[in-house]
């Protein structure tokens, strides 16, 4: 029989998702799901790291497994399960520090980007530096093969390669996996900002108008897509150019991850039309789409039993596997074992 390789990912619960997040990351997973073996969590614990109230957090936490299976991420395939049930990830966390240098978290671009946005505020806790380390424990807990990220978490996944090389260097035994990256390979999979294409569109954006929610309605989606940017170059022509035409790159984009069709049938169809046709093209798309994901997510959202019945049994599968590689390590580096 061929083991399937162990595909580890996950996603904070800091609601605000947008199609960026879908076509970037749960489109993906989705279609990951179908070959690989998939461990899909909610990180809830690194959430914590930029200051989250209770009853929005824990709002968002089930709002965000809701949307796990509005994505038809499959629980019975897959272990779904919230980071903070599987105490194993803090534990080895722990361990994991003390392989892990100061200079090496100091140098992480994530960490810059944060402490500069929030000096400001005098709120640089250490959980924002330690970070990487968390995230190294998600992944190399389940023996990980295989992460997919999106290209600002490159970086993560490289230290947490490092210290799982470290470690099993020093003590002399193969114990974790060397996890690698997968980075989306569907065309135009990384969105940009509506206002501005040089930037990509983010869920923390305080400007709502640069990004689409997966709960927008029919109006917003209408007036955020009527307002993007385009380009100025005449005659207008609808083809991807990520460089000189990143506004029409960005749209069509959306629309071929949305609709299944590929961008040079796209350029294609669009040939000879105005960039007008494109958004008016977008904007049915995306209503479509979007009111069929918010329709499964409401009935999902809605049923609790199931989705703590899902949690429940995430986190026994999760502990299951956590706990035999915490195990191994104890074992390893000499914590007395009764
Ligand atoms: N840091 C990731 C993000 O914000 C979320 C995350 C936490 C993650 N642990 C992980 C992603 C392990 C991949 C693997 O996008």
């Amino acid at each position: 029989m061929l083991i399937k390789k162990t595909v580890f990912s996950a996603i904070q619960p800091t609601g605000n998702i947008t199609i960026g997040n879908y076509i970037g990351a749960l489109q993906q997973w989705n279609q990951i799901q179908k070959k690989y073996f998939c461990i899909y969590c909610i990180a809830d614990l690194h959430s914590l790291t930029i200051y989250q109230k209770p009853n929005i957090l824990n709002k968002n936490i089930l709002d965000t497994l809701a949307i796990f299976l509005a994505c038809d991420i499959d629980p019975n395939k897959n272990i779904i399960f919230i980071q903070s049930h599987v105490p194993q990830h803090t534990q080895l966390s722990w361990i994991l520090n003390c392989f892990t240098y100061f200079g090496e978290l100091k140098r992480m671009i994530q960490f810059k980007e944060k402490i500069l946005f929030l000096k400001k505020n005098n709120n640089i806790n250490i959980g924002l530096f330690n970070y990487p380390i968390l995230m190294a424990a998600d992944i190399l807990l389940y023996q990980t093969n295989k992460v997919p990220v999106g290209k600002d978490q490159i970086q993560h996944i490289e230290i947490a390669r490092k210290i799982a090389i470290r470690f099993n260097s020093i003590y002399g035994k193969n114990i974790f996996t060397i996890p690698e990256k997968i980075i989306n390979p569907n065309k135009g999979s990384c969105i940009m900002s509506l206002l501005n294409p040089f930037k990509k569109m983010s869920k923390s954006d305080s400007n709502s108008n640069n990004i689409i929610n997966l709960f927008d309605n029919n109006d917003m989606i209408t007036k955020k897509i009527n307002n993007a940017v385009t380009d100025s170059d005449i005659p207008p022509r609808i083809i991807y150019d990520k460089i000189n035409k990143p506004g029409i790159s960005n749209l069509l984009s959306i629309l071929s991850n949305i609709t299944n069709n590929s961008i040079k049938n796209l350029e294609r169809e669009f040939k000879g039309k105005i960039y007008n046709d494109l958004k008016k093209s977008v904007i049915k798309n995306l209503c479509i789409f979007l009111h069929t994901f918010q329709k499964k997510y409401y009935k999902y959202r809605e049923n609790k039993k199931l989705l703590n019945n899902i949690i429940v049994n995430g986190s026994n599968q999760a502990q299951k596997l956590a706990k035999i590689t915490l195990n191994n390590i104890n074992n390893l580096i000499g914590l007395y074992n009764k």
